[in-house]
């Protein structure tokens, strides 16, 4: 059956009590820590899925999210539509000369004796900072001849697949040095297409980072970078998230953050190594320990 046809005037009330209710829901099955004063902005994020569906009420929407069966692709489209995908090449340009300067000489000396290199970009949205971190990896030279592997993860089925094709418009590219832009992509009618030597290095999956049994899945890695997803959890997902990365990093692994990110209040776990130009956290030299709650079965 066709919806009708709404004007905007048609909008839904999403009254305080059932924003208050959905909120409770959203932290508890996805992690997501809404703000008080989100409620006008999920009242309107959420008027699609609502005509969608058919209902007239937040109310209705809550019960079908909360009883039917039928919701579990919802719970799905939910995310993608709760959170935001931002992402580009070569965002914060500082961090990353750090990790071409000092994490990547580090990681080269640490994995010496393996010749093996494994970074997740944990939360990648459409896979810019994955493509970003292979370059970076190929044209630092440290690792040639090593099984080198760059894995992308987000929660959102569509980004993850924007991320596999590796095709991208003019706003992925607002940062990106020109040099890097002509050297590592091929200009076609649908798009810049990634160079085929950097998507060698990089594989995706859909992991809700919320989830500790999917993190517990992901190989062990020699460096996590997880920039601006944090902030969209509550302290105790926060904490769960981390306890995960802890547990999936070799002795020595590095984790970066977002620059206005930190693991104040969240984990005394990691050391901090404070670089010349950035603060990363290290899971300590010889330590083989992943958080006990982590390893609590859920
Ligand atoms: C703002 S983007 C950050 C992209 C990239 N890391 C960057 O900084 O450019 C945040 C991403 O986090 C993802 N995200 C939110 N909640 C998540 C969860 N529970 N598990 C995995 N990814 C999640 C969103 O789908 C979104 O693509």
């Amino acid at each position: 059956m066709t919806p009708p046809i709404r004007s905007p005037l048609d909008r839904i009330e999403l009254r305080r009590e059932e924003f208050e209710s959905l909120r409770d829901m959203f932290a508890e099955r996805l992690g997501l820590a809404l703000p008080p004063d989100a409620r006008t902005s999920i009242e309107r994020r959420l008027q699609d899925r609502l005509i969608h569906h058919g209902h007239g009420s937040f109310s209705e929407y809550a019960q079908f999210l909360r009883f039917s069966g039928a919701a579990v692709d919802e719970w799905e489209e939910l995310q993608d539509v709760l959170t935001v995908h931002e992402t580009y090449f070569w965002r914060d340009e500082a961090q990353l000369r750090s990790v071409r300067d000092e994490v990547l000489p580090l990681l080269a000396a640490q994995g010496q004796g393996r010749r093996r290199l494994t970074i997740w970009s944990a939360g990648c949205a459409t896979g810019e900072e994955v493509y970003t971190l292979a370059i970076l990896v190929h044209e630092s030279g440290l690792f040639r001849d090593w099984f080198v592997r760059i894995y992308g993860s987000d929660v959102s089925r569509r980004c993850i697949s924007v991320a596999r094709k590796g095709v991208y418009g003019a706003p992925s590219f607002r940062a990106i040095p020109q040099d890097i832009r002509k050297q590592y992509f091929h200009e076609r009618a649908d798009g810049a297409h990634v160079a085929e030597r950097i998507r060698a290095y990089c594989s995706f999956g859909q992991v809700n980072l919320a989830q500790p049994d999917k993190i517990r899945l992901v190989g062990r890695q020699d460096a996590i970078m997880c920039r601006n997803v944090l902030i969209y959890f509550d302290a105790g997902t926060r904490r769960l998230v981390t306890d995960g990365f802890l547990d999936r990093l070799n002795a020595g692994g590095i984790l970066l953050l977002g620059h206005s990110e930190s693991l104040a209040h969240v984990s005394t776990a990691f050391e901090l190594l404070p670089l010349k130009g950035d603060l990363v956290y290290r899971k300590p030299l010889g330590s083989f320990r992943s958080s006990p709650e982590f390893l609590k079965p859920t």
